[in-house]
């Protein structure tokens, strides 16, 4: 029988994880099926019910999309250290009557940067903007690519320093204000993980923390060139990358997870690339 997978989120309309699983089991002649579900906002159960009556029907995995990844966590049987640290899972697997919950993002996140980009982190000073949900996942990622350093700058401090504070036995991690940036020189790799560039914002970054020679990478996708990649341009950077790489590497692990096998995400990032200009 068919192996049945699916994303649920609410919305669900623009979600491309039934197209990136369907290429990925193509290439890799898996016999499964891949649907997206919108799930139930209200009441406060029915995403759990939904979830458990697609595991009940034979269902062998799921992906969490906004706004269910807490919900996700709060669900499962047994959770890995990233999604407990993150707080949040992306992934799901039924086995034998138990749900096991994962969170791929961040170590997808941090495969399209060191394989995909060819720039690996280690030795690497790194900023990351933001303390969200989005960094949460990647930290443990972050660290255990051992950059030199790892810089959290956030508006809120004092949500950065609890965030840095969970990890800080894990590697070089410091935290900061915008207002600080200026005076710590130029990092080989800005990440921005704020959500300031799903409304067209830019946060308080400034271009000194550049460096032509490094890249700046941008978690959002398809929003071609966002105030952040734009301002990093005119610093001088080369490399300047949005989110599809994280996107399709953050679904091959959750394939290979769940399949035991893992496809080659090459094509399948070319194909859902948008043009940054
Ligand atoms: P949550 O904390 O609920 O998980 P999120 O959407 O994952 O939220 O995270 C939003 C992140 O984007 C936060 O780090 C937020 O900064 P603050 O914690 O200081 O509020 C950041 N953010 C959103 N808009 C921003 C902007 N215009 N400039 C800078 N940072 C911004």
């Amino acid at each position: 029988m068919t192996d049945q997978y699916a994303v649920i989120g609410n919305p669900i309309g623009h979600t491309k994880s039934p197209l990136i699983h369907g290429l990925f089991a193509e290439e890799t002649q898996q016999d499964m099926a891949y649907t997206a579900i919108e799930g139930p906002l209200e009441p406060e159960q029915a995403f759990a019910d939904t979830v458990r009556a697609f595991a009940d029907a034979g269902g062998k995995g799921m992906n969490v999309t906004a706004p269910f990844k807490l919900k996700a966590f709060a669900m499962a049987d047994k959770r890995s250290e990233r999604a407990e640290l993150a707080g949040a899972v992306n992934a799901l697997k039924f086995e034998d009557g138990r749900i096991i919950a994962e969170n791929f993002d961040g170590i997808g996140l941090v495969r399209d940067i060191e394989v995909n980009l060819g720039l690996p982190m280690a030795g690497k000073r790194v900023l990351v903007l933001g303390a969200g949900g989005a960094v949460r996942g990647a930290l443990l990622p972050f660290l255990a690519a051992r950059p030199a350093e790892l810089v959290l700058a956030n508006r809120d401090i004092a949500k950065g320093r609890a965030l840095a504070a969970q990890v800080s036995g894990r590697g070089p991690i410091s935290t900061c204000g915008y207002g600080d940036l200026e005076a710590m020189g130029r990092f080989d790799l800005v990440v921005n993980a704020t959500s300031a560039s799903l409304t067209g914002d830019l946060p308080p970054v400034p271009p000194s923390v550049f460096s032509p020679e490094g890249t700046a990478y941008e978690l959002a996708y398809g929003k071609r060139l966002t105030p952040f990649l734009r301002l990093a341009r005119n610093a001088g950077v080369r490399g300047i990358a949005d989110g599809v790489g994280m996107l399709v590497e953050q679904a091959a692990e959750a394939f290979d997870w769940w399949r035991g096998v893992r496809p080659a995400t090459r094509a399948v990032i070319d194909r859902l690339t948008v043009p940054l200009d």
